[in-house]
């Protein structure tokens, strides 16, 4: 729908050594725990020693992460950011989450411009002018982290009033909703939060993709859309992790697939921006558990 075509090939299947602990769907791309759990329709609580693990993978999760975002450069192809990632998550001593997860062929994802998530790595160069979403999920010792920026490609994109309108907005939208976040907030309110700021500042809110619980599974109850008036089930309660994503655009809200049955793209080619973080509800608030750092790559540019 835009200028980003798919960049063939892909390359080979990046292995794990089979000393790294695996989440289910790595052997046949089935995430069976999951599709199982679904029926239950309940959040999971975790006890102290769940949090303290969902604390360490994340804190490692933000560590990849940034190691892909300083990476991030006109010149660089998307695969070799999945090199990074893949190669940053096995020294830490864990699996990158969307290896083989519903048989998703690479380590992570790679969104640039017009696509809205689920892009992967291939042989593309980032150009100056682009942005690009990185979406790193990390999996160790039983637990998932998730969290993604979008990036500035060299100094054009940074000049780009629209695509800083964009991608702020965007970066806004969930930090907004962070600051809401307590015991007793049902989950439906962070649509209200994320639509009021787009609507202000004329972007479109993604409907087709939401936030997630997070823990022992990849993606759990409850579902958090971003979008306004919607009637997703559950409250904030203590001890209970979940992923506020919003994706945000220019132009219409509206997606489409591409044939490869995972890249999701603008259905009128304009850019797309999102961010997520991994939250903790805790007894008076919310603990941003892959929270940047002092040293983060990316972060804010003042608007234009
Ligand atoms: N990391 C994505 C999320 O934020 C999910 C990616 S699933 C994959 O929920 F299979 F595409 F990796
Ligand atoms: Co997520």
């Amino acid at each position: 729908r835009g200028t980003v075509k798919p960049a063939f090939p892909l390359s080979p299947r990046r292995p794990v050594p089979d000393s790294i602990a695996k989440p289910d769907y790595a052997f046949n791309g089935e995430p069976v725990s999951e599709l199982k759990n679904d029926r239950t329709n309940k959040i999971r609580v975790l006890k102290p020693d769940e949090i303290e693990k969902m604390r360490e993978v994340c804190k490692l999760g933000r560590e990849i992460l940034d190691l892909a975002g300083e990476a991030v450069k006109p010149g660089i192809t998307t695969d070799e950011i999945d090199v990074i990632v893949h190669n940053a998550s096995i020294e830490r001593g864990g699996y990158p989450s969307p290896l083989n997860y519903f048989n998703y062929p690479k380590s992570v994802c790679t969104s640039v411009n017009e696509v809205i998530c689920h892009g992967i790595p291939d042989k593309r160069k980032l150009v100056d002018g682009d942005i690009v979403n990185i979406d790193v999920s990390f999996y160790k010792d039983g637990f998932h982290a998730d969290l993604n920026e979008t990036y500035y490609v060299g100094d054009k994109a940074k000049s780009n009033p629209d695509l800083v309108r964009l991608v702020e907005t965007t970066r806004e939208s969930l930090d907004k909703c962070i600051e809401a976040v307590k015991p007793g907030l049902p989950v439906r309110e962070f649509g209200n939060i994320i639509q009021k700021i787009a609507d202000d500042n004329n972007v479109s809110v993604v409907r087709t993709y939401c936030g997630h619980g997070v823990n022992q599974l990849f993606h759990c109850q409850p579902e958090i859309p971003h979008y306004a008036k919607n009637k997703a089930i559950g409250v904030c309660t203590p001890g209970i992790c979940f992923t506020i994503e919003p994706m945000l655009n220019l132009g219409s809200y509206r997606d489409v697939m591409w044939p490869d049955g995972w890249t999701s793209t603008t259905s009128d080619g304009k850019p797309s921006a999102q961010f997520e973080h991994t939250l903790l509800v805790t007894e008076d608030g919310v603990e941003v558990l892959t929270a940047r750092k002092a040293t983060s790559p990316g972060g804010p540019v003042k608007r234009i």
